[in-house]
């Protein structure tokens, strides 16, 4: 079997998995996949699966995992992902890890597991300023990311808007969530190697470049 890439973003609400996931994209020809955009779409079209993350969401408490996993994993079935993917927000928890290490073993496992530092303090400026495109899903920041024009994406004009999650109190309840589930997570890939820390307090653009640099070195061992 060929072998794939798969990235896997780690850190906090509001670190900039997202943002940096989505730049990627183009440079390295493979598709983000990023669980909350899928249920958020879910969500927006009225299906099944979007009524049922809905709660879960608004508290900021993580879906269950049995339709989350085959969730991603339909979408890793998709042609795009021939080549691989690039996940943001999957997995989040020990119970999808090894989930993951399945679906993705037979084409080498895991390449590498960025994992962005972000504080707490920081993590909630950045996700309160944040305003997201309805029609692409564009991510701006008020004042360090902000639109040409205020509330208009610069990509295709949709009209920008605040995920229902983004209020403080059930940030306070994501960071303990991510804290609590997800954070074993760095023990995990830290073990296996895989791990590449980046300080996510630097400019968007900064951020990327570093990151550019630890995938290429991934990529060629
Ligand atoms: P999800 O959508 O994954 O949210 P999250 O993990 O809380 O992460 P965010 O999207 O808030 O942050 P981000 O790191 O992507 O930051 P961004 O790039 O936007 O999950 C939402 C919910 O879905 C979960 O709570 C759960 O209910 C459910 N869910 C999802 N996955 C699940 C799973 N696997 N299992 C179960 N449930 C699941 O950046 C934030 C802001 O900062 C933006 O405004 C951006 O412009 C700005 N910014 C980014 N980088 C910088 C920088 N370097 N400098 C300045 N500003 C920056
Ligand atoms: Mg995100
Ligand atoms: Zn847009």
């Amino acid at each position: 079997m060929q072998r794939r890439t798969y990235l896997v973003f780690l850190g906090v609400p509001g670190a900039g998995k997202g943002t940096q996931a989505k730049l990627l994209e183009e440079s390295l020809h493979l598709p983000q996949v990023s669980t909350g955009d899928i249920f958020r779409y879910n969500l927006k079209n009225q299906t099944e699966l979007g009524l049922l993350a809905k709660s879960y969401m608004d508290r900021g408490d993580l879906v269950p995992d049995e339709v989350t996993i085959k969730m991603v994993e339909d979408r890793l079935q998709k042609p795009d992902c021939a080549q691989g993917a690039i996940l943001d927000g999957f997995p989040r928890n020990l119970v999808q890890v090894t989930a993951f290490d399945a679906m993705v073993a037979p084409y080498g496992g895991v390449t590498l597991v960025p994992l962005i530092n972000l504080e707490d303090d920081e993590a909630m400026r950045r996700i309160t300023g944040r305003r997201v495109c309805r029609t692409c899903g564009a991510v701006y920041h008020v004042d360090f990311n902000a639109p040409k024009e205020s509330g208009i994406c610069d990509l295709d004009q949709g009209e920008l808007y605040q995920r229902a999650d983004d209020a403080p109190e059930t940030v306070r309840n994501r960071l303990y969530v991510y804290y609590k589930q997800t954070g074993p997570l760095i023990g995990y890939y830290y073990a296996h190697s895989l791990l590449a820390d980046l300080d996510g307090a630097q400019p968007i653009e900064d951020v990327q470049s570093k990151l550019k640099v630890l995938i290429d070195k991934a990529l060629q061992r």
